[in-house]
């Protein structure tokens, strides 16, 4: 019976390919006939931009305009044709999606697809062919004003929830455009910076998620960065866009330039550029317009390469909005909002619960304050980049009312005020770093009157932003004054932070009991921490990169690259990025990578591979027990990593090369299979310009954190 089976699966997978092929092939057939009947000038349109968010097609074929829309927090409100401003739609409201950081603190590819399929809903009900996401930059620097936006410092992390958000954009054939490729860690002179960085470093940090998305996730677009990458520009450079991307990855779709960030005709379109995008026309003077006719009638650019270019558009087109049985898509939808809760109740952080205060018992808690000006405020909006229409932002106020308005009075202090818009100069912004001491004042009162309080700090939209990077890892607006005088009034004190990237909260470690952190985290944000904060939702969020101890702990300060000298950006530390610099160094971070609690306990037991010794051609499979011990449902995040002691270059002490979020009921048991294959144990090795898995012994260690390794077991591969 189980021969039977196999044989028609078999049977089953492979007629399945070959028809896909088949339509493949017939695809192919259709669009080298489409672009025999276009016209140079006809093909030339469509390689650049049109309006803001759109680029031309061929009418008199039947070949409509490709429109895209940012962006990673949801489909973008509707602005005019050629200009920033809203275009004052009424139907243009659309769910707001956790920020990127918080997707990847789920750990949990499962929430990463949820949000693509949200996203390619809305994107058709809008009428947009490609959504100019996710973007999945390296958070290298924990200061950079995007690192909301991106999801990790872990390349492996990275990829897992890459390869599942394009998915999702794409099951409903709509594009994803993966951003922005490659090497844009920083936003101060992100339009000017030359990065420098090792080719091992590309591809073991830099790489591995834009390679996944593509080759495992089929990502139909790729947006080139702002950035240089080893002295040539991303919308220009060879290696990255024609040798690696198309040619090594086997990348089939389309290029487009960050917006306005194609600098040269020739080299743009000799070098793998396919659209270039950018903001104001006129569009026929622009590189990839007038300027290519002429350079492919002066025999500077090929008639061939150009058929390629849109050989690939016509590829992208017939994979989305001219697809065999389009989705009509929807938006703001029930089935929007619950994805939006889940992901959002499940990348919540507890970073402390000393007390056990949380989860908050109703029965104790008559009076709550809720503090700070985070617990009002909405994230949708804010600073440069994409922001969301939101349908609707439920605030954290509006959250706690709804859950424990019934059993408590609540009542609301401001406490700090935000004063600080990334549109203003430093000059302007001056003093907002300063506490407001009536406002604390205020606050001390409500608190001292209060069974336990709850404090909203951290950032907002426009404290990062796009277009730049903040100034030090400090909490903003004088909270940290706010949080001394309300603590020490108050002993039931709950630290909620809501930002998108790490801030130094070492006081607030030492001196405070209970701290749970959130993020930029959607329509459903304040509904998903209330719960957090009752119990119905048990925390199972963990972070997505370290919180340095110091900002001079950072590799880009301690090596002093950030932002470069002379507008070059040497990175030193190689592939010692994230925790696999604080590791191999040996500092102790604030909070590690891969780190958050729960309301339950965990054990890790039995831990064991299949085999102490493999070639390289074999997968290990290493299992273990999990067990909640504790009286509550939850998840555990189990993470394997593995250590290389002895090895021809230096290694990171340990990278991370698989993980499971795994939900338990209390006191259940499960034993959980892992797999890693012995090739992914490998570097790349610049001599030979190759993987080089070498042999000897290797340390598979399981644990719950970068920094909380319970179990190991030794291998060796021959
Ligand atoms: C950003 C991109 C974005 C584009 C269009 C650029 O400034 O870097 O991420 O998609 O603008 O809004």
């Amino acid at each position: 019976m189980k021969y039977t089976i196999a044989c028609f699966m078999a049977f089953f997978v492979t007629g399945g390919v070959s028809a896909q092929n088949k339509s493949q092939a017939a695809l192919k057939v259709k669009i080298n006939s489409i672009v025999r009947k276009m016209t140079l000038e006809e093909k030339i349109g469509m390689l650049h931009g049109n309006a803001l968010f759109s680029s031309a097609g061929v009418p008199r074929l039947g070949i409509p305009e490709l429109t895209c829309d940012d962006g990673p927090l949801g489909v973008r409100e509707e602005i005019k044709r050629f200009d920033w401003a809203s275009a004052n739609w009424t139907t243009d409201s659309a769910t707001f999606l956790p920020n990127g950081s918080a997707i990847a603190a789920t750990w949990n590819p499962i929430m990463a697809n949820k949000y693509g399929v949200v996203i390619g809903e809305e994107a058709n009900a809008r009428k947009k062919n490609i959504m100019l996401a996710p973007a999945f930059n390296i958070c290298r620097m924990p200061l950079c004003g995007r690192t909301y936006e991106y999801y990790s410092e872990d390349p492996y992390l990275n990829s897992q929830l890459a390869i599942q958000s394009v998915k999702g954009i794409q099951s409903q054939h709509v594009a994803a455009c993966i951003k922005h490729f490659a090497a844009n860690n920083q936003e101060l002179d992100r339009d000017s910076v030359n990065t420098i960085v090792s080719e091992r470093a590309l591809r073991e940090i830099y790489f591995p998620a834009f390679k996944a998305a593509v080759q495992e996730g089929n990502a139909y677009t790729v947006m080139s960065a702002y950035n240089k990458l080893n002295g040539y520009w991303c919308s220009e450079n060879d290696f990255l866009l024609n040798k690696v991307l198309k040619s090594e990855w086997g990348f089939k779709g389309v290029v487009m330039s960050d917006w306005a960030g194609t600098h040269h005709t020739v080299a743009a379109a000799n070098n793998g550029l396919d659209i270039e995008m950018g903001s104001s026309g006129p569009y026929d003077q622009w590189y990839l317009a007038k300027p290519l006719l002429a350079a492919v009638k002066a025999g500077q650019v090929s008639e061939k390469t150009i058929d390629d270019k849109v050989s690939r558009i016509l590829w992208l087109i017939y994979h989305t909005s001219l697809s065999t049985n389009h989705p009509k898509g929807s938006i703001v939808t029930p089935e929007h909002a619950k994805s939006a809760y889940d992901i959002a109740s499940e990348s919540i952080v507890l970073l402390k619960n000393d007390k056990h205060l949380l989860p908050l018992k109703t029965s104790a808690v008559k009076k709550i304050a809720v503090i700070g000006d985070n617990a009002v405020r909405t994230f949708a909006l804010g600073g440069y980049g994409a922001g969301v229409k939101a349908k609707y932002e439920v605030t954290a106020l509006e959250g706690i009312r709804s859950r424990f308005g019934k059993t408590a009075t609540i009542r609301f202090a401001q406490g700090y005020r935000a004063n600080y818009l990334a549109s203003n100069t430093d000059e302007q912004n001056r003093g907002y770093d300063k506490p407001d001491q009536k406002l604390i004042d205020e606050a001390v009162a409500l608190a001292k009157n209060s069974d336990v309080a709850i404090l909203c700090i951290g950032s907002n939209r426009e404290y990062e932003s796009e277009g730049h990077d903040r100034k030090s890892l400090e909490l903003p607006f004088g909270e940290q004054a706010l949080v001394n005088a309300v603590s020490s009034v108050n002993p039931n004190t709950i630290i909620v932070v809501m930002a998108g990237a790490p801030y130094d909260l070492g006081e607030i470690k030492r001196s405070n009991h209970t701290v749970v952190w959130s993020w930029f985290n959607g329509s459903e944000a304040g509904t998903a921490l209330a719960d957090v904060l009752k119990g119905t939702i048990n925390p199972s969020g963990k972070l997505p990169f370290t919180f340095p101890a110091s900002l001079q702990d950072s590799p880009a300060f301690s090596l002093n690259t950030y932002p470069g000298k002379g507008l070059t950006a040497d990175y030193k530390e190689g592939v010692l990025v994230g925790y696999r610099w604080y590791d191999t160094k040996n500092i102790a971070p604030q909070f590690p990578f891969g780190y958050g609690l729960s309301y339950t306990d965990f054990s890790l037991n039995k831990f064991l591979t299949d085999k102490s010794g493999y070639k390289k051609d074999e997968t290990i499979r290493a299992r273990f027990k999990i067990t909640n011990k504790g009286n509550s449902y939850g998840a555990e995040v189990v993470q394997l990593y593995v250590s290389d002691p002895v090895c021809s270059v230096l290694r990171p002490e340990k990278e991370l090369k698989a993980f499971k979020k795994i939900f338990l009921k209390p006191g259940e048991t499960r034993t959980v299979e892992m797999q890693v294959k012995v090739t992914d144990l490998a570097f790349y090795d610049e001599m030979k310009k190759a993987w080089n898995t070498e042999a000897g012994e290797y340390i598979l260690e399981l644990g719950n954190s970068s920094r909380n390794i319970s179990r190991t077991v030794k291998i060796s591969v021959k």
